[in-house]
């Protein structure tokens, strides 16, 4: 008999939930209960009410292999019988050894040094970690900042959080690590007109803000710059032609790293291992977490160039940074048969065989007076809503709260859809399915979408 069939007591899992349970970026309070989902299968979820819904978000954009994958959960289990966790602190063990080298063979350039983490905001930690260090350890001691973008989000330790461009996320733990510094986003969408009507113009000019935020800085105190290939918060903005070629001229010139914070776009998300490839560019560091083990135990990693690690091979400078649980022996292993899975069902190839249609199916909704833009990549969208399609203008405070908060989440839930609705910069749905989708799932995503949308327009 499971928990939820458990006759102990007459509440149901919600109701203890509510009691002791305390959910991330979660409201709590009278009446609030939060959904129970107790199973998943492919595509779908299942609550403790009996009923099913589409898994529109891959849970949080992390289960690219879909649910239910008995052979991940057995990879699990017969590495836990063998050996269930010893640490990478200068001890090694044969998942880490495996995984370290086959996430090196599939980065581009010299990206050859793994440095595993229980998630993705460690990653991002210890990428800037290791950016201030490195160059301290090479003469440039003054190089500690950090430039990312606008309403971008890379997690929420205390540095993290510093790179994290959402101030309402950063302002009650403020005073957060000093350094962080910000330059505008690639959305296109809400650029002036002339930028928004020359895409190339516009990559242009959006890169070449980080060079005015570096100048602003001082090059010699700038030690980094986070991007994702893809932005997720703001709701999906892909980067304009030319973009990261541009990011990359001018990271080389001011002999400033260019980390790729792949946490959500690797292993697929986009249709490459790592998501620089999809767009053409080699980063000095990649941070991903999430779909590495498609969500079937955690873990993540900062992977670093040959060149980051030249000053850390004299047998003597170490990196003094770790964690227990990074490169945990049951999460490595399961990374491993996870990898293995994607080789052999071509994930990745589905991926971008698919990924034309899912945008032509969600291009659909377009004729609804509430979708203001429709964006994204792979297998990544984002569905900006707003009053007045002709201005473009957006929520108001109110009506996010009203819209968003008070209707979307649950309705779009309700209807059999699990997604977000965001509001961390203007308002959007976004999707990001298991990558095992196909024609049939994202037309039910769309019609889905279709119906609870045009409902909430009659609410504004
Ligand atoms: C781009 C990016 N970086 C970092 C993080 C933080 O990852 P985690 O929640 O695993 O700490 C996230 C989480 O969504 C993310 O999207």
């Amino acid at each position: 008999m499971s928990i939820a069939d458990e006759p102990a007591t007459d509440l149901t899992l919600g109701e203890r939930s509510a009691a002791h349970l305390w959910g991330h970026f979660a409201r709590h309070g009278d009446g609030i209960t939060p959904p129970v989902i107790i199973r998943g299968e492919g595509m779908r979820i299942y609550d403790d009410r009996g009923r099913s819904y589409l898994d529109g978000l891959a849970g949080l954009f992390v289960v690219q292999a879909g649910h239910g994958r008995v052979e991940l959960a057995e990879a699990a289990a017969k590495q836990a019988k063998e050996l269930a966790f010893f640490p990478i602190w200068s001890y090694a063990t044969p998942p880490a050894v495996e995984l370290a080298e086959r996430l090196a063979a599939y980065t581009p350039g010299d990206l050859n040094r793994v440095f595993f983490t229980t998630g993705g905001g460690e990653a991002v930690e210890s990428a800037w970690k290791l950016a201030k260090q490195y160059y301290k350890l090479v003469g440039k001691p003054m190089k500690h900042k950090v430039i990312s973008r606008a309403v971008a989000y890379h997690g929420t330790p205390q540095g993290a959080l510093a790179i994290t461009g959402v101030p309402a996320l950063k302002q009650m733990f403020e005073p957060l690590t000093p350094g962080g510094f910000r330059a505008p986003n690639t959305n296109i969408y809400r650029a002036d007109d002339d930028l928004a009507a020359d895409p190339k113009k516009f990559g242009r000019w959006a890169a070449d803000r980080i060079a005015e935020a570096i100048e602003f800085e001082g090059p010699e105190t700038v030690a980094a710059v986070f991007l994702e290939p893809v932005q997720n918060a703001g709701g999906c903005f892909p980067p304009p032609p030319g973009y990261f070629e541009r990011v990359r001229e001018i990271c080389d010139e001011y002999d400033v790293l260019l980390v790729s914070d792949e946490v959500i776009c690797a292993f697929g998300r986009i249709g490459s291992m790592f998501a620089c490839d999809d767009f053409g560019y080699v980063p000095d560091i990649i941070t991903c977490a999430k779909g590495m083990t498609s969500g079937y135990s955690p873990i993540g990693a900062m992977i670093a160039s040959d060149r980051l690690f030249e000053p850390f091979r004299d047998g003597t400078t170490s990196f003094p940074h770790g964690y227990t649980f990074g490169g945990h022996p049951v999460s490595a292993a399961v990374a491993l048969a996870n990898l293995d899975l994607f080789e052999r069902e071509g994930l990745n190839d589905h991926v971008k065989q698919n990924a034309p249609a899912f945008r032509a199916t969600l291009e659909r909704l377009n004729d609804l007076p509430i979708v203001g833009d429709v964006r994204g990549e792979g297998y990544f969208y984002g569905i900006e809503l707003v009053k007045d399609k002709a201005t473009k203008e957006t929520f108001s405070d109110a009506e996010s709260e009203r819209i968003l908060r008070g209707f979307l989440s649950s309705a779009l839930f309700e209807a059999g859809l699990y997604c977000r609705a965001d509001d961390r910069g203007d308002p959007v749905v976004q999707l990001a399915p298991p990558l095992i989708a196909g024609q049939a799932e994202f037309d039910e995503i769309e019609q889905i979408l279709r119906s609870v949308l045009t409902e909430a327009y009659t609410l504004l």
